[in-house]
């Protein structure tokens, strides 16, 4: 696993880079889910490909900006599911943003995840690795090599709330949830990145992320195997859960490598207040 962490923080020195320095307009593509892709992300999907295409372990590489998986080595043993550039489109107004990575042995359900990471590029370039040995955060350094900070561990209960999604278009089983925990003396914050979002809520002890069905995106906004499975293993593997609002986030299979699924991620607590509002205790 170590030669794919290393991969993941090469391209990241590359990618925070291009974040800087290169062209942030509008490509004239789409990417499979429809979105117009800014010339960024097709930008830091090339340089993870360049830096993954090397290393003979890996069988196949997913990138949310591709269409479908692009095949690498025959015996190797990790599909790797990627975006590149989560959030891309906050660049252009100098907030944090993202690359998520899921590495799956198999195929790309939720139970066959081996070990995920993230970066998250902000006024710090931090990464964080969930596999067996758990939770662990790097910073980038000025030398361009990422050290090592801190074990990360949710507690059972955690004061903060980022609701995603069209409120007017939550059901009203969700506002009442949402608002609950505004009434317990949550705290919103919600800056429409998922990797600063979860990464503020897993170092500040624990919280709740959603990002319901709502009427007008009823499967939900975020993808499965490049965002929603990743980050569910990383808060399991941190003392947290996920759920897609009906059982285990990570025991759903995906039909096509771009489905999308309601989630919400957070500690203990929170995770047992969204069962209840959403009718499964
Ligand atoms: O996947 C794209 C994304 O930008 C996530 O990073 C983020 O959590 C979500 O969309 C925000 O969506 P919305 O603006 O609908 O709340």
């Amino acid at each position: 696993m170590q030669e794919i962490y290393n991969a993941i923080q090469t391209a990241a020195v590359k990618i925070d880079y291009a974040i800087k320095h290169e062209d942030k307009g509008y490509s004239e593509n789409q990417n499979a889910t429809g979105d117009t892709q800014l010339k960024l992300d097709i930008q830091c999907d090339k340089i993870v490909e360049e830096i993954f295409t090397p290393i003979t372990r890996i069988k196949e590489l997913a990138s949310e900006e591709k269409e479908a998986p692009h095949p690498l080595y025959e015996a190797g043993e990790y599909l790797i599911a990627y975006d590149p550039l989560d959030g891309s489109s906050l660049a252009d107004v100098n907030l944090s943003v993202g690359s998520i990575f899921g590495i799956y042995k198999g195929d790309y359900s939720g139970q066959n995840l081996v070990a995920s990471a993230y970066v998250v590029y902000g006024p710090r370039v931090e990464m964080v690795t969930a596999d067996s040995d758990g939770v662990t955060m790097y910073r980038l350094e000025p030398d361009n090599t990422f050290a090592f900070v801190q074990e990360i561990r949710l507690n059972e209960k955690g004061k903060l709330n980022a609701p995603g999604g069209t409120q007017r278009y939550w059901p009203p089983h969700h506002k009442a949830l949402i608002e609950s925990f505004f009434e317990e003396g949550y705290r919103l914050r919600y800056s429409g990145g998922m990797v600063p979002d979860l990464h503020q809520i897993l170092l500040k002890g624990g919280g709740i992320f959603s990002y319901p069905a709502t009427t007008d995106v009823p499967k939900g906004k975020l993808r499965m195997t490049f965002e929603v499975f990743p980050f569910a293993f990383i808060y399991e593997c941190a003392g947290g859960e996920a759920t897609d609002g009906k059982g285990r986030i990570l025991d759903l299979v995906p039909e096509h490598i771009h489905d999308t699924t309601p989630c919400f991620f957070g500690s203990k607590e929170e995770i047992k207040k969204v069962r209840s509002a959403y009718g499964n205790r």
